[in-house]
């Protein structure tokens, strides 16, 4: 008899298949990457790097991690490439290990400005334990910036500057960021996990010419496994020579043991399916589809922060519905089949746990291949959920929270307008295959 894992298993594929996701940061594979990772290549180990392993037995994994560096060499443009990194976290600690010495600093975009935890986030992350960390902000047109960037590296002399981000609508102008570097002496580290997709359709500013070393996730906007890789450029690799022989080593034996064979095999996949005009057109298309969603959601009355998008990623400022009702917005589109993330905003008078906004992307429903059209339905749903539970506003005082949270879900869960909206939902989404060439 199959494990009982299969049937949740079964039952999350249903939820993937019923709901429309529009967290930002996923997106949903296709058929060869998932079957490449189910593969016979987690069996083996393969710790080291090809003709340098610690195993043997290992051919196969060298001409498959081989090919996965070669294209994502080729698809970007850049001379280094290392696939090993377990994820997007633990990537760019190598870097900073590779880089720079415990207690050297580096400088990132703030947490509740739309940074992420790894960019120096002060004392809960190891970035922001093991090296002092300085974080800019965004100014009053909510976009980086960059006198403040400028201020500050020239205050604090950060041996490193990381341009990157989780929650920021706009593009990340590399540019400035490089003349800002260069005048403080720092490496340019660019996080591109957001929005590599978009880089390689030529949607967004490359930062090959500008930064040094760049790290993506492979799972957001690339669309490949769970799993990320370390790019160094032309312009890194003058400064370095060493930069790539540095960052191998900061993988392995600096953080990591062996790696995920499977996963390399499916960035290779991914990479492969990149270099496709298909890719190209959907990633053109994950663009369109945020435009429109915004424009949509504008007209329903929605603030947005910034007033809109660049990218792929939209963020909603629920502030005159209440602060801290993110949490209720959230809860109350899953009952009715959409699935977001709360999030803060940069003018934030809430807490990350209860924060004040939406954080909506279109890189998912892009892939199961919804268009323009498609977006004015989402953005009607969205608008019929929130204004449902518009008014349960969350208490001040953190007991009464507790409770007031409780109450709330159960309400919502048995809400029939909810649930009404849920069968519009699951009906339109019949029409969507999960992955949609
Ligand atoms: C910009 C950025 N960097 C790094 C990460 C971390 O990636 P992972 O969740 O794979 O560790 C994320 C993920 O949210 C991200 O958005």
């Amino acid at each position: 008899m199959k494990d009982k894992v299969f049937k949740i298993i079964e039952k999350e594929l249903e939820r993937q298949t019923e709901m429309i996701g529009l967290i930002p940061s996923e997106n949903i594979v296709s058929p060869y990457v998932s079957e490449v990772l189910s593969s016979c290549l987690s069996n083996k180990y393969s710790e080291g790097f090809s003709d340098r392993r610690y195993y043997e037995g290992n051919q196969f994994i060298d001409e498959i991690e081989l090919l996965a560096i070669d294209r994502i060499k080729k698809l970007f443009g850049v001379p280094y490439a290392n696939v090993q990194p377990y994820s997007g976290s633990p990537a760019n600690l190598a870097i900073y290990f590779a880089l720079i010495k415990p207690g050297d600093t580096i400088m990132g975009l703030k947490l509740a400005m739309g940074g992420h935890l790894t960019h120096g986030h002060p004392k809960v992350t190891a970035s922001g334990t093991f090296y002092k960390s300085v974080q800019y902000g965004l100014g009053k047109d909510s976009r980086i910036d960059f006198a403040e960037v400028r201020a500050l590296a020239k205050k604090h002399r950060p041996k490193i500057i990381v341009a990157g981000n989780t929650a920021y609508p706009f593009e990340l102008d590399f540019k400035k960021f490089r003349k800002i570097a260069d005048e403080v002496g720092a490496w340019l580290m660019a996080d591109i996990s957001h929005v590599t997709g978009l880089v390689v359709a030529g949607e967004h500013m490359s930062p090959v010419p500008y930064a040094d070393v760049i790290m993506s996730t492979t799972h957001k906007t690339f669309r490949g496994p769970r799993g990320a890789m370390i790019m160094a450029t032309n312009r890194g690799m003058k400064k370095d020579p060493k930069l790539g022989t540095k960052i191998d080593s900061a993988i392995i034996p600096g953080l990591q043991g062996g790696p995920h064979n499977a996963t390399t095999a499916a960035i290779a996949i991914a990479a492969g399916e990149a270099m496709k005009p298909k890719f190209i057109k959907y990633a053109k298309q994950i663009k369109k589809n945020a435009t429109a969603l915004a424009n949509e959601l504008k007209k329903k009355g929605f603030a947005l922060v910034g007033d809109g998008t660049d990218t792929h990623l939209i963020l909603i400022d629920l502030t005159n519905y209440g602060v801290s009702f993110g949490t209720q917005a959230a809860f109350a589109m899953d009952v009715a089949g959409i699935y977001a993330n709360r999030n803060t905003v940069p003018t934030e008078k809430g807490s990350p746990f209860y924060p004040s906004g939406l954080r909506i992307g279109t890189p998912l429903i892009t892939t199961r291949g919804m268009k323009e059209k498609d977006m004015e339905k989402i953005a009607d749903w969205i608008y019929r959920a929130i204004d449902e539970v518009k008014d349960y506003q969350l208490p001040e005082d953190n007991a009464e929270r507790k409770l007031f949270i409780k109450k709330f879900r159960k309400e919502a869960l048995a809400n029939k307008d909810l649930l009404k909206l849920r069968k519009e939902v699951t009906s339109f989404t019949k029409k969507f295959p999960l992955f949609s060439w």
